[in-house]
């Protein structure tokens, strides 16, 4: 199916020249083909997608990495912030997984997200959510939550994403990590959250049960530190 780049809601743009783009994204736009290496087929964004999207070869890692460890009979991905679509259309290119699903709450970035998917090509692979993704989890995916591993890369918002030297989990706007932790844990103990690389792995270990366990990755381009992801079961 061809994507549907005629109808872009006023606040999604596929920007072509440095000119046009406002200058606190021109730094990501001069990284576009590292964020999608299909930019050029017609990538759509909103200005601010650009801030929160994983950048391609990260997000093909991470894909790669759950879709080895997601353990037997887990057959769904569910993609709770899918933004833009830069992890969910990873996980859909695995070919891992029987469906993807795909929760974002802002209707111009699931747009983005949908188009997106189509521009790679792996539209038929994903069902799309809009709305919230706690309320989503816990009403209409609560039935397969047994089939389901779940990823989530929230908003690292809040005070000192960027200056802090030691990333504040309990701080992080609008979802602290326990809020995250206990509600994802409630739908599935196979869950992966992608964090600042900076983020505080005390803070993350203190909320992890004693009987479970976490894996932390360190994801890197070309040797820059770009985030981690804990993986727990
Ligand atoms: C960091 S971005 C995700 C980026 C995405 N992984 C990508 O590569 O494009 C976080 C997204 O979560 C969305 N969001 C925030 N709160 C949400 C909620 N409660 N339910 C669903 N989506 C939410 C935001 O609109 C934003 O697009």
């Amino acid at each position: 199916m061809a994507a549907d780049f005629d109808e872009a809601p006023p606040e999604v743009h596929h920007y072509e020249s440095l000119a046009e783009v406002p200058w606190d994204i021109q730094i990501y736009w001069k990284q576009r083909y590292r964020i999608f290496s299909k930019y050029d087929e017609g990538v759509w964004l909103t200005d601010d997608a650009w801030f929160g999207v994983t950048p391609e070869p990260v997000a093909d890692k991470i894909a790669e990495d759950i879709a080895a460890t997601a353990p037997e009979g887990r057959v769904i991905l569910v993609d709770a912030f899918a933004g833009a679509g830069g992890n969910t259309i990873a996980f859909a290119k695995t070919g891992k997984w029987k469906r993807i699903y795909a929760i974002e709450k802002n209707p111009a970035v699931l747009r983005c997200a949908k188009h997106n998917a189509q521009v790679y090509g792996v539209e038929n692979k994903i069902t799309w959510f809009e709305g919230d993704c706690f309320e989503i989890l816990k009403n209409q995916l609560k039935d397969l939550a047994p089939y389901c591993v779940l990823f989530a890369s929230p908003p690292w918002g809040g005070p000192g994403y960027r200056s802090d030297r030691v990333f504040d989990l309990h701080t992080m706007e609008p979802y602290p990590l326990a809020k995250l932790y206990d509600e994802y844990s409630a739908f599935t103990k196979h869950l992966a959250l992608y964090l600042p690389r900076t983020s505080d792995l005390k803070q993350l270990a203190e909320v992890v049960e004693e009987d479970r366990k976490a894996t932390v990755v360190h994801y890197c381009i070309e040797g820059a530190s770009k985030a981690f992801s804990s993986d727990s079961e």
